[in-house]
């Protein structure tokens, strides 16, 4: 917040000294530092298998680290009771990850129901949180499969949107679709994150994709964390791991 430094200097969350390695045996990540702060939208950018989607469950407690710790809102996670950081922050995946036996409206309602809010209440988010991704409330009543791919998507967002978290996660939430959709939902995203004030920590491998999003992109290379740059920076970064992603994408 302008005119305050505690706030507008504070990390919702720290990734420091990280390390992991699965079974005691091969590293997947390598002494990962990183803050992220309040109010932006942090990119992973890396290539497929470089630890990004590890680096988001470290947030949110799916994965322990091996060696350091990640802290949120300025606690470590080994500390918070693991449902309650789970419901503080939204969390999207590929596909949408909705329960295929609940109807549009159980799964957005999902943690609000969890956290005992009246079913009056429920609806009327429902409904709000519908048209805010651009979707018809009367889609309430359908099944996940009776969804487009892009509408699942949208149904994914607003679930991930439903109590009002600071904090969303978003893995890779617009790979499957169209680029029209896709477009049109990073601007949805982008219009959400400008006036929720929302943080954003969301994962790809586009760079397209991180370039309109991020306000900053971090970016992962084999486990370690290669730099972290602004859009503009990446842009013209001297780096040739950075220089290899741009040639990648130039012709796109
Ligand atoms: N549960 C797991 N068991 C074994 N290897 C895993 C597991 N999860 C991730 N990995 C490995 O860790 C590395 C990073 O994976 P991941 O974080 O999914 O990368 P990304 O999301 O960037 O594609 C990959 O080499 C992957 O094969
Ligand atoms: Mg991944």
């Amino acid at each position: 917040m302008p005119g305050n430094d505690s706030s507008s200097a504070m990390n919702i969350v720290e990734f420091r000294d990280i390390s992991l390695r699965l079974d005691g045996q091969r590293e997947i990540l390598h002494r990962i530092n990183l803050e992220i702060h309040q109010g932006e939208a942090l990119i992973l950018l890396g290539r497929s298998g470089s630890g990004k989607t590890t680096l988001l469950k470290l947030i949110n407690a799916l994965v322990v680290p091996t060696l350091g710790e990640v802290y949120v809102e300025g606690r470590p996670t080994s500390q918070w009771d693991p449902i309650e950081l789970r419901r503080r922050m939204g969390y999207v995946i590929q596909e949408g990850g909705l329960f295929p036996h609940f109807t549009v409206e159980r799964n957005i309602g999902l943690v609000p129901s969890l956290e005992g809010w009246p079913p009056e209440r429920i609806r009327a988010r429902v409904s709000e949180l519908l048209r805010l991704v651009g979707l018809d409330p009367e889609l309430r009543a359908r099944l996940p499969r009776q969804l487009s791919g892009g509408q699942r998507q949208r149904v994914g967002v607003a679930r991930a949107l439903a109590a009002d978290p600071s904090l969303l996660l978003m893995d890779e939430p617009f790979g499957a679709l169209d680029p029209i959709t896709r477009s049109e939902l990073q601007q949805q995203l982008l219009e959400l994150q400008q006036r929720l004030h929302k943080t954003i920590v969301f994962v790809t491998h586009d760079l397209h994709e991180a370039l309109r999003l991020a306000t900053r992109i971090a970016l992962l290379d084999a486990g370690r964390l290669a730099g972290i740059y602004t859009p503009e920076e990446f842009r013209h970064s001297k780096n040739p791991l950075v220089q290899q992603y741009v040639a990648a994408f130039a012709g796109v």
